[in-house]
Formats: C-alpha cells, structure tokens, sequence
C-alpha cells in the first residue's frame, strides 16, 4: 500500500554511492529528504541531482540530509556521477543508494507499474525528526521537479511544526502565516504578540513567528 503523511519511513539497509547505511541511522532524528530517479545516465535526472548537489548548502541550512535512490548498481553510480559532475558544472555531494534488486523502491512504491514497469516514477518523500512521512509528491519521468519549491515546503514544515500557523497559498520564508483555526482570538494575542490581522473569523493572519 503506498505510504501515507504520517506513516514511519520504512527502513533500510543500502549500499550508496557513500557507503551502506541503515537509513534510520543516517537520518539519526534529523530531517531527510528521499527522492527517487527513474534510472542513470538520463537526461533530466543528471540536471535534477546536479541542482541538489549545487544546493545543498541550503538544505544543511535547514538541517535536512539529502539522499537519492535509483535501481541501478553502484557501480553505474559512479560512473554517471563523473558525468553529472561533468555537465552539471558541481561536484555531487551527496549519496545515491543502488537498488537492483528494488528493495527501497518497493517499500517507498516509487515503481508506478501503469507509467513504467522498470523504472521509478520521481518521488519525493520528506521525512521529520520523528522519522514520520511529512509530505509525498509524485512526477511523471518527462518533468523535472522544482527543488526551490522543496526548500519552500521544509520551511512551511519547520515552521508549522513549532508555531500553531499554517502559510497561505505560494507563501514564501518571511511572509505573513495564517493563525490555525484552533487557535481562539484571545489566545493568539498572546501566542502572537507581533499581531493578527483578521479578514473572516476563519481567516487570520499574523507576521511570521520565527522572524
Ligand atoms: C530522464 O531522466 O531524462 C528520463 C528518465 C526516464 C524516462 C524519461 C526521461
């Protein structure tokens, strides 16, 4: 059955372009981010892992370990890594788990068997400290995803797992957040002494707490 938000992330056993992990371990009660490549030496996944290797300063920012997985072996691996280097103008920074014989696809269903029987779909799986789903996403092997728009997610994530806020629609790290239903208007004075802003009883916001 596939994983849903809130469900533990399976674990594993690897071997990675850095060594075998247990991936628990690796992600050792921090936050991770999984995300799967349809297979090596592909166009779109070689631009894909050199834009998270050229920003990964940015997800150590936020605390988050990157991992990939593709099902091909490690020593395809290391080859395509001289060519993402290469073309990619980067150095790759991060491991990439072999997996021929499909264990982490099929634990994390990242082989959607009516778009390709072989290969991986692009998954995404963000994974809190807690070691619980926090979000999934799905693209298609023709569509490169938008890793800005990840970073955006981790920090919706991070703030909303600390603050009782929400963010709006295409929301962006320093706006304003909105204030959960839960949250009665005379606990938010207090909870957001920077202020509320209310435009419905329902629809309240507040400048962003951690700022
Ligand atoms: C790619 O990464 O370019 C790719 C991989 C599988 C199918 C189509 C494109």
């Amino acid at each position: 059955m596939a994983l849903r938000l809130g469900d533990e992330a399976p674990n594993f056993t690897a071997v990675t372009t850095e060594g075998t992990i247990d991936f628990h371990q690796w992600l050792g009660g921090g936050w991770g981010i999984l995300f799967s490549h349809p297979k090596d030496y592909t166009p779109v996944c070689t631009t894909e892992l050199g834009a998270v290797a050229k920003m990964r300063d940015e997800f150590d920012k936020r605390g988050v370990k990157v991992i990939a997985v593709s099902v091909d072996a490690i020593e395809s691996h290391h080859g395509w890594i001289c060519d993402i280097n290469e073309t990619q103008n980067t150095r790759m920074n991060f491991p990439i788990i072999a997996d021929p014989d499909r264990k982490v696809s099929t634990a994390y269903d990242m082989i959607h068997p009516n778009a390709d029987d072989t290969f991986t779909v692009r998954s995404v799986f963000i994974v809190g400290p807690d070691r619980k789903i926090k979000l999934t996403l799905t693209y298609p092997a023709s569509t490169g995803r938008n890793f800005f728009e990840l970073l955006r997610v981790i920090d919706s994530l991070q703030l909303t797992a600390k603050h009782r806020v929400a963010t709006p629609a295409n929301w962006e790290d320093g706006q304003d957040c909105i204030i959960t239903p839960a949250v009665k208007d005379d606990e938010a004075a207090t909870l957001f002494p920077k202020g509320m802003r209310k435009i419905k009883p329902y629809l309240r916001y507040t400048p962003q707490p951690n700022k």
